[in-house]
């Protein structure tokens, strides 16, 4: 079964074709980001505006890589939310004209358990597992039993990790999205002179992330140390990192599961990934991230959870409008 699947809830336009929820056959993301760059956070009604444009060259892209027609599509699935409510309305306009015109099914996903199935791109997913999605607008930790069932175990009660990546490159200078300058700027920190900010700590059992203060630690320790960039940014990485990881471990241990997956933009981060592979090898638990690429926002992992939406037989009608706020688990 091949599914089209379309994405357009931020800054990316992206299509990809997806066979049976797990073959990638073609993927296409178009970037708008570089021009809200100067505005220092995606500007909702610039982004619209560039799906409008993008939107039919990502989805022929895909065809002619998969060497298909629109014909030979099975179905069609699209964000649905949560997201920007004008960057979604494009996407979902489209897909829904689409599926009418090729009388196909139409199913909508929702944006961060598509984060999710980037994972399934790479192996099938193992049930019983712990899901933590990790992205600009959301960290959220939760207890996946199978297909279609997220139990959420707790999430941010502020900022979300990106935005803690994106407000402390700010405070800076530095340019939007904040994480991978952080990253960038972070490897450049001095191996001697060791900065530390705080992490918050909620309560012993809490499974809850908090990120505000870390972002006023980090203002207040760049005013103390104006030229220590590098140093403070790989202070504000580790502080994020270690809040993450100490949370997803103290929930390994309530729930005994065995295999965790990790997933949204923030999840891109190299240093994540080796933070994240230590505690792997430390617990024996099996962590699984997705490739780089597949971590920022794509329709390969919308191609990939439609499938199993589509299995669901919840289909769309031409009247769907976005969902956003949506809440999931
Ligand atoms: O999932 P995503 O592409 O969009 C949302 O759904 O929010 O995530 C974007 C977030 C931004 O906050 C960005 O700063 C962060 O992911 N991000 C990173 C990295 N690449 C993107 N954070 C840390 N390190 C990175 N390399
Ligand atoms: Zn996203």
């Amino acid at each position: 079964m091949r599914i089209l699947g379309i994405e357009s809830s931020c800054d990316e336009t992206a299509a990809a074709i997806v066979k049976d929820g797990k073959d990638l056959l073609a993927s296409s993301i178009l970037s708008s980001s570089q021009l809200h760059k100067q505005f220092g956070g995606v500007v909702p009604e610039v982004a619209a505006r560039e799906h409008t444009m993008a939107i039919v060259p990502a989805v022929q892209t895909v065809l002619d890589e998969a060497h298909m027609e629109l014909a030979d599509i099975d179905g069609i699935a699209v964000t649905e939310g949560p997201g920007l409510l004008g960057a979604l309305l494009v996407g979902m306009t489209f897909a829904k004209a689409l599926a009418v015109a090729l009388q196909k099914p139409l199913v909508g996903v929702h944006h961060l358990e598509a984060h999710l199935y980037a994972n399934a791109l790479v192996e099938p997913i193992e049930f019983p597992a712990l899901a933590l999605l990790v992205s600009g607008g959301h960290t959220s930790l939760f207890y996946w039993e199978k297909h279609g069932s997220l139990r959420l175990l707790g999430e941010t009660r502020d900022d979300a990790a990106g935005e803690a990546f994106d407000k402390g490159a700010r405070i800076l200078g530095l340019s939007y999205p904040g994480g991978p300058e952080i990253e960038k700027l972070a490897q450049a920190a001095d191996e001697t002179e060791l900065l530390v900010l705080p992490v918050a700590q909620l309560g012993r059992d809490s499974l809850d992330f908090s990120f505000s203060g870390v972002k006023t630690a980090t203002q207040d320790l760049y005013r103390k140390h104006p030229q220590q960039k590098a140093n403070i940014a790989r202070a504000l990485q580790e502080a994020v990192l270690k809040a993450l990881v100490n949370t997803v471990a103290r929930a390994q241990k309530q729930l005994g599961v065995q295999q965790i997956y990790l997933a949204g933009g923030v999840t891109a981060n190299g240093r994540l990934r080796e933070v994240f592979e230590d505690f792997g090898r430390r617990t024996g638990v099996a962590v699984h991230i997705p490739p780089p690429i597949y971590c920022t926002d794509n329709a390969a992992m919308v191609g990939a959870l439609g499938y199993w939406e589509l299995q669901s037989g919840r289909l769309l009608d031409k009247y769907a409008t976005p969902r956003t706020p949506y809440n999931l688990g």
